[in-house]
């Protein structure tokens, strides 16, 4: 029976040292050492032994299994080893880049915009984009079946009021929220209202059914076209972070007396007249004025004790002046190959 010990515990070691992974490995134990194995056997027949054998060959056999079991965990250490070694994950390679969104063009042009104005001492406000027929076009000193009113392609809400009127509309321009700032907080005033306005327009690179704007208005006393220009040139230089040249011509525009349309020398050819300025040098930039007297009533203000300015950039067209961008549907197409650019 020490003969068989010896030779079965040369055999399991022999078969160890051939071993490379774990289900080997497991194979083998349960081959050796299992309930049925084959040292498991051998260690339970000591039992039926003599007393005197029972005590040398029961000392030995014990040895062996402790060796062998000892054996068994080493190579199992080193098989594991191994397989951690292969999947090995170099933690201090640099990971994957996770995209990250930006703000739009024109949001960045807007912050832009109200940074400068509120270092300007200009309130930045907003109104509502569904706005009643009285705050769009009458407070704003156009009548009803006033010839003004087709100066915008105005969508009107197909709901009508008590009185049996259509008087909502998906506002035309930011001028409305002047009236609201007027009732809200009074003279003397400095605002700015940025924000979406709509048209029924037939679309092309010019021309979007949403765009945006951004109001400004000054209300204060002796307030003249001086002060309007002085915050104009302002504004450009701190856009275009260069001197801009502008002129000025007259426009009509029912809420403010004089109007005025503010031209500035064409960004692209510096005034040496290209396409993008249809060949005049100028580009229509921001029409603005005095604010009419009727317009100052609609907001409570006293027009023989204030007087003020105000004028409706577009804050689109401005974006696409400064990027160069050359289609307005750009702006709301969500196409990232255009956005991505910004
Ligand atoms: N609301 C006008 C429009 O969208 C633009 C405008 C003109 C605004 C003159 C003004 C202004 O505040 O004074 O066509």
């Amino acid at each position: 029976m020490e003969i068989q010990l010896n030779k079965l515990k040369e055999k399991i070691l022999s078969d160890l040292e051939k071993v490379t992974d774990s289900s080997a490995w497991r194979d083998l134990e349960i081959k050796y050492l299992g309930r049925k194995g084959e040292l498991t056997k051998i260690l339970r027949s000591v039992a039926d032994l003599g007393e005197a054998e029972k005590k040398n060959i029961g000392k030995l056999a014990n040895n062996i299994k402790t060796e062998i079991v000892a054996k068994f965990a080493a190579v199992k250490n080193i098989i594991l080893e191994k397989s951690v070694n292969q999947s090995f994950i170099d933690a201090t390679l640099p990971g994957q880049e996770i995209d990250r969104g930006h703000l739009h063009p024109i949001t960045q042009v807007q912050n832009e915009l109200e940074d400068l104005f509120t270092s300007m001492g200009f309130m930045v406000i907003g109104g509502p984009e569904l706005e009643s027929d009285y705050y769009n076009f009458e407070a704003l000193n156009i009548p009803k079946y006033h010839p003004a009113r087709d100066m915008q392609d105005t969508f009107y809400i197909d709901q009508k009021n008590k009185a049996g009127e259509y008087d909502l509309v998906m506002r035309c321009h930011t001028s409305p929220v002047q009236i609201r700032a007027m009732q809200k907080y009074g003279a003397p005033l400095r605002c700015i209202a940025p924000g979406r306005a709509f048209r029924s327009e037939a679309t092309d690179a010019c021309h979007d059914h949403t765009f945006y704007q951004l109001e400004g208005l000054m209300i204060d006393k002796d307030i003249s076209i001086a002060n309007l220009i002085a915050i104009i040139k302002e504004l450009l230089n701190g856009i275009f972070k260069k001197e801009i040249e502008i002129r000025i011509r007259p426009g009509y525009f029912p809420f403010v007396e004089p109007g005025i349309e503010l031209d500035i020398k064409c960004t692209i050819c510096n005034g040496k007249k290209c396409p993008a300025c249809k060949n005049s040098g100028w580009l229509e930039l921001l029409p603005a004025g005095l604010v009419h007297p009727n317009v100052l009533k609609a907001g409570g203000i006293d027009s023989k004790k204030y007087s003020g300015f105000a004028f409706g950039l577009g804050l689109t067209r401005l974006a696409m002046m400064k990027y160069g961008i050359n289609d307005i549907r750009l702006f709301n197409s969500g196409d990232l190959r255009f956005l991505e650019q910004f």
